[in-house]
């Protein structure tokens, strides 16, 4: 036999639950990890999109896919789609946290209490609270693993995005300290995306200027980013290809630029 240097991302024998895989960079994870094998749940608040989209997905994969509507923010949504993914495909290996978005915060000392407690609710708290319900059975599981969806903002805070940024920038930290209390159990990462032009853009508040600037991105690769590009990662970071990867943010973002030339040009 020739050898397959793609056997190692083959998602056979998974089982995988996307929160927020309705559309975007969820639903690529969810159609990536269903058309290497994997069984999948996609968990979203938007129930019937959800269920759209997993029909679509298991016609174009030959995988099982399931979706049901789940509000990530709710104990008793997360504990609901836990126990579907169990009952129906007998197992849970591999947890996607895919769910987070955000608002322009314009004025940054003017963000309302109110929204940066929605925001950590949304990016970070869900997480948690998601990786609490599926932790033993995760435990149980051959290459379980928990990937997140983060942001570069997370990194380096955009400050008309404060509350985002804050929110992302604790999803990193929570979960490199649970990689480590999962030390030899569950493997954890987090995907710091760069822009992926979707159609949240236009609904995040952004001014013209912005928008054309992240349409041109002044990155390594010069574009923004597909869903496929980051779902790419994703499908390294669970497979056994991603087995000897843990407690890491690695970023899937264009090449950000990290050096400056003078006179900038
Ligand atoms: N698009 C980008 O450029 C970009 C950049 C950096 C990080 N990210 C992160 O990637 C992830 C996906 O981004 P996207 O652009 O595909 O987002 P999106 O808004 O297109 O999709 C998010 C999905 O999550 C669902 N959702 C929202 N609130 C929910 C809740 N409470 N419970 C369950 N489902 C919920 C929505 O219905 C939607 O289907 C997010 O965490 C986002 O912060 C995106």
């Amino acid at each position: 036999m020739p050898f397959d240097p793609f056997a190692d991302f083959s998602m056979e024998g998974h089982v995988a639950l996307i929160t927020g895989g309705a559309q975007n960079i969820g639903e690529a994870i969810a159609r990536t990890f269903a058309g290497a094998g994997a069984k999948v749940l996609i968990a979203d608040l938007n129930g019937d999109k959800a269920i759209e989209t997993a029909k679509r997905i298991e016609q174009e994969t030959g995988s099982q896919v399931l979706g049901m509507k789940c509000d990530v923010t709710q104990g008793d949504d997360i504990k609901a789609c836990v126990d579907q993914i169990v009952r129906r495909f007998g197992a849970l290996s591999t947890l996607v946290n895919n769910v987070g978005w955000g608002q322009a915060n314009p004025d940054p000392v003017a963000v309302s209490d109110g929204d940066m407690i929605a925001s950590y609710t949304l990016n970070t708290l869900s997480a948690l609270r998601m990786v609490e319900a599926a932790t033993p059975y995760l435990r149980q599981a051959k290459n379980a693993s928990i990937t997140n969806s983060g942001s570069m903002v997370g990194l380096l805070p955009a400050f008309d995005f404060l509350a985002y940024s804050a929110a992302k920038a604790a999803l990193n930290h929570m979960m490199l300290g649970l990689a480590h209390a999962f030390a030899k159990s569950v493997r954890i990462n987090t995907v710091v995306i760069g822009t992926v032009l979707t159609e949240g853009y236009a609904a995040a508040g952004l001014d013209a200027k912005t928008q054309e600037r992240l349409t041109n991105p002044d990155n390594l690769t010069g574009r923004s980013g597909t869903s496929q590009d980051v779902a790419n990662a994703f499908l390294w970071l669970a497979s056994p290809a991603g087995a000897w990867v843990s407690g890491q943010t690695i970023q899937v973002a264009g090449g950000p630029k990290r050096v400056r030339l003078i006179p900038e040009y």
